[in-house]
């Protein structure tokens, strides 16, 4: 066989798919093991969503191919999203384009904007894709530190200068992953300008923004002005409405980035299916109180959390939105010599901050999105063989 594409040498099989299989091999050695490590949501949408889906299936004319941006109603949908939640106006015919999960349009823009040399401004920690998207590409990740003493935001005024020349993106996300860092207004309106000073790109990723707790409500990059002349923002129905296979998710502001993207996507996909399209309408525009009782859910189970972890002398901050807890170790030991550890002796699988940079080293993400009853075992096991004190 000859060889793969260069590209390919530079890419590598992602920590989620080798987990799972190490998880699998555990398992089938009958160990009970509790995933507190991925983001999937453990609810089902709620039962109109559901019932929307089965409906469309049932129906004998919606099995086609669809166009590449959906029904009109999807579009408007997006757009009443925006506008009930943030304020914003989008254009449905060129502000707006759906995803096939927003993971997807993250890996792609990267392909529609940058070139060998280029450089990609990427938060660290932060989700893996943004810098598998740009390496893909040929392109250069720049990693932005992002502190605890910094609130998790990166220091736009140190990446140097001949960096920024370089750059094209610059990647943020809030509510974020894996730190579950919230951003103030301020951050997001120094960013926009930052983007106009810079030429850059802004590519904000918002897939946390329908998690939040104890009444904050995180905002949408597009709230600030000008925004929409250099930023996009990434949305995603997967943990806003409990539809992470469903794979449906958008990308929505300026309209010459959302073009690139769209003219990309006609070449690589052949829409969704309109079934799963008329569900997504069904949970944009149907009752969103269930939204709401879903976080409070979720509130409960990020508090067992923290106090399990308080117990053990361990000091996470307490988060306003996302999915996880972001917690400290105990001293002396890394990040996956950690999480190994406790898959080992308590099959108990959380997931080491070092997979999402080298910033994320001494730390772990807790996902939230098992149940409750799970969350609370997993943490007496934790707290029988981990003495931090
Ligand atoms: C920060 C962030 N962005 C994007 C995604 C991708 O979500 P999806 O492709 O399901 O829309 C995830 C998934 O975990 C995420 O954590």
């Amino acid at each position: 066989m000859k060889p793969l594409a260069q590209r390919m040498q530079r890419s590598s099989t992602q920590y989620f798919a080798q987990l799972s299989a190490k998880i699998a091999q555990l398992q089938s050695t009958g160990k009970q093991i509790i995933r507190l490590d991925i983001g999937s949501p453990d609810m089902p949408p709620a039962p109109h969503i559901v019932e929307a889906l089965t409906k469309g299936a049932s129906a004998p004319d919606r099995h086609g191919y669809q166009t590449h941006s959906g029904p009109a109603a999807l579009l408007k949908a997006w757009a009443g999203l925006y506008s009930r939640a943030h304020g914003v106006a989008l254009d449905p015919q060129t502000e707006i384009v759906p995803l096939l999960g927003s993971k997807e349009g993250i890996f792609h823009l990267s392909q529609a904007f940058l070139d060998p040399g280029d450089v990609a401004l990427i938060p660290d920690p932060g989700y893996v894709t943004y810098a598998a998207g740009a390496t893909f590409a040929g392109a250069e990740p720049y990693f932005m530190p992002l502190l605890p003493q910094n609130g998790w935001l990166p220091n736009l005024s140190t990446i140097p200068l001949d960096i920024v020349r370089r750059a094209k993106l610059l990647w943020l996300n809030y509510p974020n992953n894996p730190t579950a860092a919230v951003a103030p207004r301020e951050f997001l309106a120094a960013a926009v300008a930052y983007a106009h000073q810079h030429d850059l790109l802004l590519c904000h990723d918002a897939a946390y923004s329908q998690v939040s707790f104890d009444g904050y409500r995180p905002a949408s990059i597009l709230e600030i002005p000008r925004a929409k002349e250099v930023a996009i923002e990434f949305n995603s129905l997967s943990k806003a409405y409990n539809m992470a296979g469903w794979r449906v998710g958008a990308a929505v502001g300026n309209a010459f980035a959302l073009k690139a993207l769209f003219t990309l996507k006609t070449n690589l996909d052949s829409g969704h299916f309109l079934p799963i399209h008329e569900a997504a309408i069904t949970a944009m525009t149907g009752d969103q109180e269930w939204v709401w009782e879903r976080n409070e859910v979720y509130r409960q189970r990020r508090d067992i959390i923290l106090d399990g972890l308080r117990a053990l002398g361990l000091n996470p901050e307490t988060p306003q939105a996302s999915l996880y807890v972001w917690s400290p170790i105990p001293e002396g030991t890394t990040s996956s010599e950690f999480t190994n550890h406790l898959l080992e002796s308590c099959s108990v699988s959380l997931t080491p901050g070092s997979i999402f940079g080298q910033h994320g080293e001494g730390y772990v993400r807790i996902a939230l999105s098992s149940p409750t009853e799970e969350i609370m075992e997993a943490m007496r096991r934790i707290k029988q063989v981990i003495n931090v004190k």
